[in-house]
């Protein structure tokens, strides 16, 4: 049975020092009618979102439309390039308020998993199978209940080999790497790469993955980490000497250009057009896909909608350039200003190549990896983009939060549906609980277990 929500016990679980936060910052309705309604009010509005500024003090009564708010809001894409933006503290505030009140509706809905469903949802998500025996006894006594036993639990079955299934269902499909599989490759100008280093590419993605999760890392390093693993071919590939032999080994980068998963072959790869691309006529990098690879997994945002027919086929596009020097030139109205949510993530990645190798430049020409995203930070090259990118993880935490949520109620397949605005309340009480714990992927895991059997 659905209760409405209940006003005065969600004000009395709000921290004192949120309220006393949000008094002195601007009501959401203040910031939505300064920084958003010109764009948004109207018979016309931008991207089709009304955003009447008057709801915006009371979201609950519309989840949808604010639970899109707030995720604009964290990855700081709104409003777009260019236009006046609140301050940190104003864009906090208002997640704050916005969420206070969306996660009101929560405390109606709680219904707990039973011991024997706990240890089921556990094995599911990390082996792909069964509970064993040690978990079974577990769940009969009532241990799986106990959040440091459950994390004590998951730790234990991270490190176990069956959790390579993890890997496998979950995070290839995260990361797209199966279109590693079928991307389309020119041979005759790339005959090095073949499908033993296709396969090595990907090998490489699924070893550095496992050892995160078995040394129980916190999910941020995915993006840091300083190794990889490497055979001889692909270190051949990277230009690493010193790797022989078929066997992968742990290898530590020389630098900090390549750390973590934004410096492997595999992701610079599938998000590149090794082969004659249009418009440009030759293979490039794609802003577009390299920028949308990231927009989406590390600040859980979609690209705009292109416009049908734009840009139309006789625009007076410059041939045999790179893709990222051909949308850097093009004029902002009314090509860059839509781009500029998300090509600009890729500009940072320029000096590797269709496959992933490092460049200096061009052949002559120099490369220019410098790059301003939306909300005007500017970066140049892989190491500061990936600071600017962490700067506030939230956005990635919960994007991948809610990908892990979708795996656990709906396996793979259901790791392509948007989220649900209704189970945002708990996605973010999950990363709440996770953070308690030293957000580690025991944290993070162990949390989602527990969360209510009534998720849609
Ligand atoms: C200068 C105009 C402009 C301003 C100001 C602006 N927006 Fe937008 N907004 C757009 C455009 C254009 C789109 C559609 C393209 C897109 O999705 O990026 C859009 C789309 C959106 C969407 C839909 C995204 C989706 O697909 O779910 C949301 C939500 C949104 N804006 C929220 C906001 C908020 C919140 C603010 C204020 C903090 C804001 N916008 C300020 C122009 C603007
Ligand atoms: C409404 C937003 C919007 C406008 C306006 C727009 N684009 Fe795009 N453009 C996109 C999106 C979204 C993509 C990525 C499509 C995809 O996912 O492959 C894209 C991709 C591209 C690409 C491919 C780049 C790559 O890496 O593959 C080119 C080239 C391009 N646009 C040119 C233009 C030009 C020229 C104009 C202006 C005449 C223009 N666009 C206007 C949204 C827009």
């Amino acid at each position: 049975m659905r209760c409405l929500p209940a006003f005065g016990l969600a004000l009395a679980s709000i921290p004192t020092a949120l309220l006393a936060q949000n008094a002195a910052a601007p009501p959401p309705s203040a910031v939505v009618k300064m920084h958003c309604a010109s764009c948004h009010s109207g018979p016309v509005p931008k991207g089709g979102v009304l955003l009447d500024s008057a709801d915006a003090d009371q979201p609950f009564k519309d989840p949808d439309a604010w639970e899109r708010v707030v995720r604009q809001l964290r990855a700081r894409t709104m409003p777009t390039a260019g236009a006046p933006r609140p301050d940190h503290q104003t864009y906090e505030s208002t997640i704050a308020a916005l969420t206070a009140s969306l996660d009101r509706t929560r405390l109606a809905r709680d219904v707990s998993l039973t011991d024997t469903e706990l240890a089921k949802r556990l094995s599911g998500m990390l082996w792909n199978g069964e509970p064993d025996q040690p978990l079974r006894d577990a769940a009969a006594q009532g241990t799986l209940r106990d959040i440091e036993a459950r994390r004590t639990l998951v730790r234990r079955m991270l490190a176990d080999s069956r959790s390579a299934a993890l890997v496998t269902e979950f995070f290839n499909t995260w990361l797209a790497l199966d279109e590693l599989t079928t991307l389309k490759v020119d041979r005759d100008r790339f005959p090095e790469f073949d499908d033993d280093l296709r396969g090595a590419m990907r090998r490489e993605t699924e070893l550095f993955v496992e050892s995160q999760l078995r040394d129980n890392r916190s999910p941020l390093d995915l993006w840091t980490a300083d190794y990889t693993f490497l055979n001889e071919r692909l270190a051949r590939h990277y230009g690493i000497a010193g790797v022989s032999g078929a066997d992968y080994r742990r290898v530590t980068w020389p630098g900090t250009e390549r750390a973590g998963l934004l410096g492997q072959g595999s992701i610079l790869a599938l998000t590149s057009y090794p082969f004659d691309a249009y418009p440009v006529d030759m293979p490039t990098t794609s802003p577009a896909q390299r920028g949308r690879w990231i927009l989406t997994r590390l600040m859980g945002v979609n690209p705009p909608t292109p416009i049908p027919g734009m840009p139309s086929a006789d625009y007076p596009f410059r041939k045999h350039i790179p893709s990222v020097t051909l949308s850097k030139a093009l004029p902002a109205a009314p090509c860059g200003a839509c781009h500029q949510a998300f090509f600009p993530l890729s500009y940072g990645l320029e000096h590797f190549d269709v496959l992933g190798r490092w460049r200096a430049n061009y052949g002559t020409d120099a490369i220019d990896a410098s790059g301003t995203l939306v909300d005007g930070t500017t970066f140049n090259g892989p190491v500061e983009l990936r600071q600017r990118l962490l700067e506030r993880p939230d956005a990635f935490l919960t994007a991948l939060t809610e990908k892990l949520v979708a795996y656990a109620i709906g396996g793979k397949l259901a790791m392509a549906e948007p989220t649900p605005a209704s189970r945002m309340p708990a996605i973010r009480a999950v990363l709440r609980e996770a953070e308690n714990g030293n957000l580690s992927w025991s944290s993070l895991i162990a949390a989602i277990a527990s969360m209510p059997a009534d998720l849609q």
